[in-house]
């Protein structure tokens, strides 16, 4: 009995003891809260799945079905079947896998490895939100396609195999891929006739892929890291721009320069590694000569500054203390916000190239890749302040939120869904209204058909809608005046790619629900 009267008034000490320090922890707290008062909410568990966002995905990621060429295992698109069988035959390589570019049947390297780049990075950031969306195999799947393809490509330290088909050849021709007769010739990037850009490209995708499957299959992962390592070597090594070296290139995916790829590699290899011999790099002299600082580009298939000031941003904000610090990734994650300032509408730099109910518009050809790209940085970024409790970023004095940034990244997304003039989808599949004469060959000929390569134009030039959908495709988009013709030989408007699902899919993975990212990809 004793005993138990000391202790408990031992305990009633103790609890008054507890209580004074709660109640001196909550005044700390306020007054912490006071002296900051743009302190960031403390990112949450993700919130709940917008619909909206959830569905599209779904749709978007399939038009890597659509695009796959080879033998399909498990092939969810009645009307696609086999196709490409004998690609790279000739050099005793197996290039049938991959994907088709676009409406043709070309497999063009430069900007196949841009869409496996881009497809791992929102994987990286975003397969949680896939996986709570039943997206997370499909993406795997679609970018081991390209990856396989890409590491069979390379069959020894410096020669790539960049292209499978003659694009002249290819694109006199309107049959189904099941169908094709027509030779398919290979092009390579060697010692002689380098290709810089596409070797740093193909490097970026493999890194970037290693990290995807570092804990599903250390193997793979293994063997794409020691590609991408050969690759980077090869590409730094014997710099010529592949535009140069084989000059029929220009007709299609011409480069404008190499040295945003030799950056962008090198920070998927940093992350891929952590070796400080790639931080080096993207730090050192090769910064002072590619890296552009404070100028605004855009992020495509052809220009990777955008997409490596982000990334190497990512380090700034989630990095150990020693690297950092470093002053020179403190100019990337200016420029990153340089590029993020001119995006943002009410931003004192915003660009003025824009339609009037505010879609960004660059181009003629393939309009909705620069708004969407744009928007997939936006998001990121967006996350990255809320992960890093990183309140606010200023544009030329004027200061901005993460909610900000989302809600740019929103209003583009929300256009290609529906939210525009023509009142229509950009994305085929997604609501009521979309393009109907996507211009696009396996999805315009009925798939009990098997036209030859010429008697299949009757088929382009039908007036009856595709039997086909091709379901997930992002169309090139509207003119600046915010119109669109659906019509299947309107290619600047109507024609889909592989690199403009592959953004809008890293997009849509960053709105399916509110998020913070992951610190660290490894
Ligand atoms: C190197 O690549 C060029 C361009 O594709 C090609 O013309 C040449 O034959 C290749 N060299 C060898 C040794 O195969
Ligand atoms: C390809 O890009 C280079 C570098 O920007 C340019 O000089 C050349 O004119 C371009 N070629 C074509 C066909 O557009
Ligand atoms: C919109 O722009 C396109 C391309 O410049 C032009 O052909 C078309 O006539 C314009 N439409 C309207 C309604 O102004
Ligand atoms: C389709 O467009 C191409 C390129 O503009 C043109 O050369 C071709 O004649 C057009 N074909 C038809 C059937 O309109």
């Amino acid at each position: 009995m004793k005993e138990k009267k000391r202790s408990s008034r031992c305990c009633g000490w103790l609890l008054v003891l507890i209580v004074l320090a709660g109640v001196g922890f909550a005044a700390f707290a306020i007054i912490r809260q006071k002296m900051e008062p743009e302190a960031a909410p403390v990112p949450g568990l993700p919130g709940a799945i917008t619909k909206k966002y959830a569905d599209a995905l779904k749709i978007a990621m399939q038009f890597f079905e659509i695009q796959k060429s080879g033998k399909l295992d498990k092939n969810p698109i009645p009307w696609r079947g086999d196709s490409g069988l004998k690609d790279g035959s000739q050099a005793k390589l197996d290039l049938s896998k991959g994907m088709y570019d676009a409406g043709d049947h070309m497999k063009f390297g430069f900007p196949m490895a841009f869409t496996a780049t881009v497809l791992s990075w929102a994987i990286l950031e975003y397969g949680d939100q896939m996986k709570v969306v039943d997206q997370l195999e499909p993406a795997q799947n679609s970018l081991k396609w390209i990856t396989d393809y890409l590491i069979n490509a390379h069959p020894t330290d410096n020669v790539l195999y960049i292209q499978v088909g003659n694009p002249k050849v290819d694109h006199s021709c309107w049959n189904r891929p099941e169908d094709m007769k027509e030779a398919r010739p290979l092009t390579q990037v060697n010692t002689s006739a380098p290709g810089t850009e596409v070797a740093a490209e193909t490097a970026a995708a493999l890194a970037s892929a290693s990290l995807v499957f570092k804990s599903t299959d250390s193997t793979y992962s293994s063997l794409l890291l020691k590609h991408a390592t050969q690759l980077f070597d090869f590409a730094d090594k014997y710099r010529e721009s592949y535009s140069i070296s084989i000059p029929e290139v220009q007709t299609y995916y011409n480069s404008t320069g190499y040295g945003d790829e030799l950056l962008w590699a090198a920070s998927w290899l940093y992350h891929a590694t952590g070796e400080q011999s790639y931080f080096g790099y993207v730090t050192g002299k090769n910064a002072d000569d590619f890296a552009n600082w404070g100028s605004p580009t855009w992020f495509s298939w052809d220009n990777k500054l955008a997409g490596a000031q982000v990334l190497l941003s990512r380090v700034s904000f989630f990095g150990s203390k020693d690297v950092s610090s470093s002053n020179i990734l403190l100019k990337y994650r200016q420029s990153a916000e340089a590029v993020i300032c001119g995006l943002l509408p009410e931003s004192p730099s915003a660009t003025s190239s824009r339609t009037d109910s505010g879609l960004i518009w660059v181009s003629e050809w393939n309009a909705l890749q620069q708004p969407v790209a744009s928007a997939f940085l936006a998001v990121l970024y967006s996350d990255y302040m809320l992960s890093s409790r990183t309140a606010k970023i200023s544009c030329d004095g004027h200061h901005f939120t993460p909610s900000d940034l989302r809600e740019f990244a929103i209003s583009q997304a929300d256009y290609v869904l529906g939210n525009n003039p023509m009142k229509m989808s950009y994305l085929v599949g997604y609501g009521d209204k979309y393009p109907e004469y996507v211009h696009h060959r396996g999805a315009s000929i009925p798939a009990d058909e098997a036209p030859g390569c010429k008697d299949g134009f009757k088929w382009l030039d039908s007036d009856e809608p595709n039997p086909n959908v091709a379901m997930g495709a992002l169309v090139g988009g509207p003119y600046l005046n915010e119109t669109y013709v659906d019509s299947r030989n309107n290619s600047m408007q109507g024609e889909p790619s592989t690199y403009n699902s592959a953004v809008l899919v890293g997009l849509l993975s960053g709105l399916v629900t509110t998020s913070s990212v992951v610190q660290s990809f490894a």
